[in-house]
């Protein structure tokens, strides 16, 4: 049974990787090249190192999980330096390395993605879907839900790095289906998107711990993710399969927790998978538990 894929015209051993949150630093990096993961995904990084939130920041149950890091990463000095070397561990166990970036203004994202390139990653993830940026009681818009913002991010990025650069655009969840197809439009016209990667958390789900808040900042509110974001996370491939142009890939993320999903992912139009929650919950072995399902579920 063949599992190979390709992404943006970077081979994978089969279609699963760990997902954007999950590997910050080299330890993890090296650690993630060790397990049976096809690529290694290291960020959201931002140019600021950031401590992250404070408080109780993620909790996962049986049916969903919730976090509100706040993007925790060393920050720009820090991927500078450290970079080349994740990415030659990484190579080394032949895995292409991604790198996840956050801005908080297209020069930021083109920055951080310059910054990516220039440190040898294989593959940028614009993430545009972040939702627990808070300033104060203020939260920060999910770049992902203004068109324009969208658009001038990626005409900036492709401007600096260059239209052959293998860039992928993550973004929420989207209820509105109108809204969807703008942003799919917007990503289809550019020339350095190859892929786009779906789901980000949902953004501001809340649940009680008795009497309290499971999540301490922004009053509780929370991204919301794991099983029960699947059949979000498949409408949302399935609608971009349709709406984007075919030489755009999709990478679908959100729920997977066996090979049945991944499988799903497959069949719905993703060409690779990602995993957070599940990666988060249980450690390396997801990918080759999985991947022995996958196997399994693929020949049937
Ligand atoms: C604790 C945690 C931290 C996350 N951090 C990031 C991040 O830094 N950047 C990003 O693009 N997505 C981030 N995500 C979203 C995941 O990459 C993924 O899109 C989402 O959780 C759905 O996948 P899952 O159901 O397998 O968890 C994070 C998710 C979790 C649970």
């Amino acid at each position: 049974m063949e599992l190979q894929t390709e992404v943006a015209g970077i081979r994978l051993e089969h279609p699963l990787m760990n997902a954007a949150g999950t590997c910050k630093m080299l330890e993890d990096v090296k650690e993630l090249s060790r397990s049976a993961t096809a690529a290694v995904m290291v960020g959201s990084i931002t140019v600021e190192p950031r401590t992250g939130n404070a408080g109780d920041v993620y909790w996962a149950g049986p049916m969903f999980s919730l976090n509100s890091l706040g993007l925790p990463n060393r920050g720009a000095p820090y991927y500078r330096e450290v970079l080349p070397e994740m990415v030659a561990v990484a190579h080394g166990e032949g895995k292409p390395l991604f790198v996840s970036v956050a801005g908080f203004s297209p020069e930021e994202y083109t920055d951080l993605t310059e910054l990516a390139f220039r440190g040898g990653a294989d593959l940028v993830e614009l993430n545009l879907g972040c939702p627990n940026v808070w300033q104060g009681s203020a939260q920060k818009r999910i770049a992902c839900f203004d068109p324009a913002l969208v658009a001038e991010v990626l005409r900036r990025v492709e401007e600096r790095v260059g239209a052959d650069m293998k860039v992928s655009v993550k973004i929420s969840p989207f209820s509105d289906p109108f809204a969807l197809a703008e942003v799919a439009q917007v990503i289809g016209a550019s020339k350095v998107a190859k892929a786009v990667t779906t789901v980000n958390t949902f953004p501001n789900a809340f649940s009680y711990n008795g009497a309290k808040p499971r999540i301490t900042p922004g009053g509780g509110l929370a991204g919301f993710a794991g099983p029960a974001m699947k059949p979000i996370g498949l409408g949302q491939v399935r609608q971009l399969r349709g709406l984007l142009p075919e030489h755009i890939q999709i990478i679908g993320v959100g729920g997977i927790t066996h090979g049945q999903d991944i499988q799903e992912y497959r069949e719905s139009g993703a060409v690779a998978t990602q995993v957070a929650t599940a990666y988060l919950e249980r450690h390396e072995q997801v990918f080759s538990s999985f991947l022995g399902e996958l196997l399994e579920v693929a020949s049937e």
